[in-house]
């Protein structure tokens, strides 16, 4: 069942009314309901239950303190790709030591900040990260924990953009030669190596790409475990995918049970990286209908959303529901919604019938993943406020920007000198 639902003809995020929370706020504004979050959180760490490991949310997918202080306070881990999202998890109250560090251009600064306050593992994306992160771990006098990000060479079946884990893409190493680069790494006495891990794309809707990737890693790490390198978990990434249209992703239970299934009695724990299945479904993004144009080709509603609050639908042509607030009386008619920006690119949904209204509230729905951390101030305009609902309570966990926010660091230039002639 959904956090938001239509009450008495409007809809409700949780016990609070959207319309109260778009009076109140103002709009664009992204809503969260935090029982979402929980839910799908707990489906994951239930069905691990006492197998070794860790559930690292993505940080990627949403990285707003609120949103991870709610995990942190579930004892959930964290799987972050920069500096700024390792300060992120540590702001929220996450412990460092269920960290685990992804991402293919980690800087000596990030790697040594993440040694100091001690992350789980760095998921190392090629041999020369891992000569890197040696000499950083020598200089540190440290020994930094390390699992191999291996690409296994697998179809996700899934929008090009965010498919991972075949060999013409820039992540991972290549499962070939990673048993040689397991065998350097072991040798080196400022590497532990602890793990082997994979991520093979986001909005997977079979399980088994999945499974076949686990595999490979299985075949991978009992190689390994032959030549004396025994490994303490396997991280399968994230890329469960979630409903965003008549989709039927598998549910995290099932695919888990699938994997531990196929774990058998190896001595393996398990990590997974999941953030769209844990966040899409739990926001959604509040904006208002601004004007109403009509044109000889189509209708477009003009709404205070755009495509730098929400860039998915520009970036992937990516479908996400719109749906009144307070559905409107009246015909509904086709529809393309439509931001501001000063670009054809610039839209939210295409062909939605919809019966509209100038000054009506619409939400765009499964805005709770990659929304708000993909938006950006394009156009000078500020992103938007971020709301966490919290049964009938509202926290405004991160206000509006401000014209100031914007400009801040940016300086004019002094007037040119004149030339003599
Ligand atoms: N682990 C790694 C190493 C990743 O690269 C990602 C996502 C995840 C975990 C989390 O994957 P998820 O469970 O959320 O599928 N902006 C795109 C999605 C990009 C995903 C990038 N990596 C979108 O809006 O669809």
């Amino acid at each position: 069942m959904s956090e938001f639902n239509y009450r008495n003809g409007t809809l409700w995020a949780e016990e609070v009314s959207l319309e109260k929370i778009a009076e109140q706020f103002g709009t664009p504004t992204y809503v969260y309901s935090r029982a979402h979050f929980e839910k799908q959180y707990q489906i994951y760490a239930d069905a691990l239950g006492d197998h070794p490991g860790l559930i690292c949310y993505a940080v990627k997918a949403n990285s707003n303190l609120g949103v991870l202080s709610l995990l942190a306070q579930l004892g959930a881990g964290f799987d972050i790709v920069s500096g700024g999202e390792l300060e992120r998890v540590l702001l929220a109250g996450g412990d460092p030591s269920r960290i685990v560090f992804s991402g293919v251009g980690k800087t000596a600064e990030e790697m040594r900040r993440a040694l100091e306050v001690g992350v789980h593992c760095f998921n190392v994306e090629s041999e020369a990260e891992l000569g890197r992160l040696e000499a950083v771990a020598a200089e540190c006098g440290a020994k930094a924990p390390v699992s191999l990000r291996v690409n296994p060479d697998v179809d996700a079946g899934t929008h090009p953009y965010i498919s991972t884990g075949l060999k013409e893409n820039k992540f991972g190493i290549d499962i070939e030669i990673a048993p040689e680069v397991y065998r350097r790494a072991a040798a080196s006495p400022h590497i532990k190596v602890i793990g082997v891990d994979c991520h093979i794309g986001s909005q997977l809707t079979e399980i088994a790409p999945f499974l076949d990737a686990l595999d490979r890693l299985l075949i991978l790490a009992d190689k390994l475990a032959d030549q004396g390198i025994q490994l303490e978990h396997l991280d399968l990434g994230g890329g469960l995918g979630v409903r965003y249209r008549g989709e039927e992703p598998p549910q995290a239970g099932d695919y888990l049970a699938a994997v531990m299934e196929r774990l058998g009695e190896r001595q393996l724990g398990l990590i997974l990286e999941p953030g769209r299945s844990i966040a899409a479904n739990g926001g959604l993004l509040l904006t208002r209908v601004e004007f109403l144009k009509r044109t000889e080709e189509h209708n477009f509603a003009i709404v205070d959303a755009a495509m730098n609050d929400n860039l998915r639908p520009a970036l992937y042509q990516a479908w996400q529901d719109i749906v009144p607030v307070t559905p409107a009386d009246g015909e509904a008619e086709l529809w393309d919604i439509v931001g501001p920006v000063c670009e054809t690119g610039d839209f939210l949904g295409k062909h939605r019938t919809l019966a509209l209204q100038p000054g009506q509230l619409l939400a765009m729905l499964s805005a709770g993943a990659y929304g708000f951390t993909m938006s950006s101030n394009y156009n000078t305009r500020p992103r938007a406020a971020e709301v966490l609902v919290d049964g009938d309570k509202t926290y405004l966990v991160r206000a509006r920007e401000t014209l100031a926010d914007l400009v801040r660091g940016e300086s004019l230039v002094p007037a040119r000198l004149t030339t003599r002639e």
